[in-house]
C-alpha cells in the first residue's frame, strides 16, 4: 500500500516538475505552506535527524563509548585519595582565612554551649525551607534513649509554591503568621484551653545576619523568594511577631536559627559526640561547633561582655557552599553551568554537587552526546532542552536499577523526557554510567570539604588528629537521606582521608537524623533558658 502511493507520488511529482504550472507552482507553494503551517514544532526542529537532509546530517564525532570513557576519565581523575588530601589542605587555608574575616560565610551564631539533653519543655518550632514551611509542637523530654528525649506532638506542612514564593515583605509573614495560628489553636484543642502561650524557634534556611540569639537582619533571600522585599535588613523576629501580634497570636520567638545549626544542635541532644552538621539537599550548609579563639574579633559584631565571659565555643554557620573555587577541578560542563548561572562562582562547591545540579550536569553531557554520538538518534528528548529539567531524582533511578535491561530507568525517563522510540539499552548504560562517576565525584568532593572541616576543629582544640576522639556529623536533607549509596561513598571518601591524615578509622561518623532542622529551632530555645534575651 505505502509503496503503491509512493510510486503515485513520485509520478505526480515527475508530471508536475515538468509542467509550466508545476515550475511556477513550485516557487509559490513553500510559500504557501510556510504561512499556513509555520516551520515544524520546536521539538522536531531541534532534531537532529528532521534538520538536515540525511546526506547533510553531521558526522558522529565519537561513539558512545569513547564518550562515556572520556566522562568518566575526567570525573575520576580528581577523586584520587593524593590529589583528595591536596585539595583538602587548601580548603583548610580557605576555611581559616574567612574565619578571620568575611562577612558571608563562616558565620558565628549565638549559641556557645551544645544541649546537654536534660533541656526540657514543649515549644511550637518552626522550619522555613525552600519548598515548604513546617511548623510543629515538640516536646523535649530529656535525653533517654535514641528517640523518646524529642517528641513530635502534631507537625503540619505546608506547601511554598510559586505563589507563596512570590509574596512580598510582610505579606509573606502574614501567611507565616496564619498557619502559625493554626497550629496554636490545635495546641489550645489538644490542651482544652483558649489562650496558651507557646514559646516559639525558627529554623531559617536562609542567610541571616544575627543580632542576639533570637533576632537577626534579614539579608537577601536566595531560592527564588521575594519575602525580603521592602523589608531587607529589619529584623527577622520583628516581622515574625508583628504579623502574629496582628492575629493576636499567643506566641513568642524566643531563638532563630540557620537549618545548619538547627541539625546540629537536633543531634546534640541525642549524642553527645555530634561537632559538625550538613544539610544536602536542594541547596547545602554546614556548621560546627569551634573555640572561640579561631575566629577573628570582626566576626563577632556587637555583643553584650557577658556572652563572650560564657563563651569559650561557639555554633558557627559556615555556609561551606562558597568554598573551593579555585582548589575544586571542573570538568566543561561544570564550566558551562556554571558560565549560564544567573550567579555565576557564587556558591561552587553547591553547584558541583547537589540535589539541584547534579541532574543538570547530566543534562549538558547529555545535550553533548545527542549531536556527537547520535544518542537517541539524534533527538532531543522532549524538555531536555531547557535548563534544570533533568531531576536529580530521575538519576537516582538509574543507580538503583538492578534490572537486566534497566526497564525501571528506561521508564522513568521515558515519562520525564518522552522520546519517539524508549532509549535502547546502550543509551541507558551510557546515562547510568555518566551519572555513577558524576554522584561519586560529588561525594568524593563532599568528603574533602568535611574532611578539612574536621581537620580544622581538630587542630583548633589542640589536638592531632591522632588524638581526635570521634566526631558525629548530622545530616539532613534529600540527598544523604534518599540518593541512592550516596552517604556511604562519602562515608568511604571521608574514612579514607581521616586514615591517612592520622586518624583512627571510624573516627568520624556520618548520622542521619531525620527532621534535624525542625527539631533543631525546639531544642535552640530549650537550650536557652536563662540566657534568653540576652544578646546585644
Ligand atoms: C543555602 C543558604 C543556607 C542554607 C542552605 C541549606 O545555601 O544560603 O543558609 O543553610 O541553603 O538550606
Amino acid at each position: 500500500m505505502t509503496s503503491l502511493l509512493r510510486y503515485c507520488l513520485s509520478l505526480l511529482l515527475d508530471f508536475w516538475e515538468r509542467s509550466r504550472l508545476g515550475r511556477v507552482m513550485s516557487v509559490i507553494l513553500p510559500a504557501l505552506i510556510q504561512v499556513v503551517n509555520p516551520p515544524y514544532s520546536r521539538k522536531r526542529r531541534r532534531s537532529c535527524s528532521d534538520d538536515v537532509a540525511p546526506e547533510r546530517r553531521p558526522q558522529q564525532k565519537k561513539s558512545m563509548d569513547d564518550l562515556a570513557a572520556e566522562v568518566q576519565a575526567r570525573f575520576e581523575a580528581p577523586a584520587q585519595t593524593e590529589r583528595m588530601l591536596e585539595m583538602s589542605l587548601r580548603l583548610q587555608e580557605e576555611y581559616r582565612e574567612k574565619l578571620g574575616k568575611s562577612e558571608i560565610s563562616m558565620l558565628p551564631s549565638f549559641q556557645h554551649t551544645l544541649p546537654n539533653g536534660g533541656e526540657k519543655g514543649e515549644y511550637l518550632a518552626l522550619d522555613v525551607g525552600g519548598s515548604t514551611f513546617r511548623a510543629a509542637l515538640i516536646r523535649l523530654a530529656g535525653r533517654k534513649g535514641e528517640r523518646e528525649g524529642l517528641q513530635v506532638r502534631r507537625m503540619r506542612s505546608f506547601v511554598i509554591n510559586e505563589d507563596i514564593r512570590r509574596l512580598k515583605g510582610r505579606e509573606f509573614f502574614d501567611w507565616m503568621a496564619s498557619k502559625i495560628g493554626e497550629m496554636l489553636a490545635e495546641y489550645n484543642h489538644i490542651k482544652g484551653t483558649t489562650d496558651a502561650r507557646l514559646k516559639m524557634g525558627m529554623a531559617w534556611s536562609f542567610p541571616v545576619e544575627q543580632t542576639s540569639p533570637r533576632t537577626g537582619k534579614l539579608l537577601t533571600m536566595g531560592k527564588g523568594f521575594t519575602a525580603g522585599h521592602g523589608v531587607e535588613g529589619e529584623d527577622l523576629a520583628d516581622l515574625v511577631m508583628d504579623a502574629c501580634r496582628a492575629r493576636n497570636l499567643n506566641v513568642e520567638l524566643c531563638a532563630i536559627v540557620n537549618d545548619g545549626a538547627a541539625t546540629l544542635l537536633s543531634q546534640a541532644y541525642r549524642d553527645p559526640a555530634t561537632r559538625m552538621s550538613l544539610i544536602l539537599g536542594t541547596g547545602m550548609n554546614a556548621a560546627v561547633f569551634l573555640p572561640t579563639t579561631a575566629l577573628g574579633p570582626s566576626k563577632f559584631g556587637p555583643r553584650s561582655d557577658s556572652w563572650f565571659a560564657a563563651a569559650s565555643r561557639v555554633v558557627v554557620n559556615t555556609e561551606i557552599s562558597m568554598f573551593g573555587k579555585h582548589v575544586f577541578p571542573t570538568t566543561k560542563w561544570d564550566d558551562q553551568l556554571n558560565s549560564s548561572h544567573r550567579l555565576p562562582d557564587y556558591q561552587p562547591l553547591e553547584y558541583l554537587i547537589t540535589g539541584r545540579y547534579l541532574g543538570e550536569i547530566l543534562r549538558l553531557i547529555l545535550l553533548e552526546a545527542i549531536p556527537t554520538t547520535n544518542l537517541f538518534s539524534g533527538y532531543i528528548p522532549e524538555k531536555l532542552d531547557e535548563p534544570y529539567t533533568l531531576e536529580t531524582r530521575l538519576l537516582a533511578h538509574f543507580e538503583q536499577d538492578t534490572t537486566p535491561d534497566l526497564s525501571v530507568a528506561s521508564a522513568a525517563f521515558a515519562t520525564a523526557h518522552p522520546l519517539p522510540s524508549p532509549p535502547t539499552l546502550p543509551e541507558l548504560k551510557f546515562i547510568r554510567s555518566a551519572t555513577q562517576v558524576a554522584s561519586t565525584r560529588a561525594a568524593a568532593y563532599l568528603g574533602t570539604a568535611l574532611h578539612a572541616l574536621w581537620a580544622v576543629r581538630t587542630a583548633a582544640e589542640g589536638l592531632s588528629p591522632g588524638e581526635a576522639s570521634h566526631v558525629t556529623i548530622a545530616c539532613d536533607g534529600s540527598m544523604v537521606e534518599k540518593y541512592p549509596g550516596f552517604r556511604q561513598r562519602t562515608q568511604g571518601f571521608l574514612d579514607e582521608l581521616c586514615v591517612q591524615s592520622g586518624a583512627e578509622a571510624g573516627t568520624v561518623r556520618l548520622e542521619v537524623v531525620k527532621e534535624g532542622s525542625i527539631f533543631g529551632a525546639g531544642v535552640a530555645v530549650g537550650c536557652m533558658g536563662e540566657e534568653e534575651g540576652e544578646g546585644s
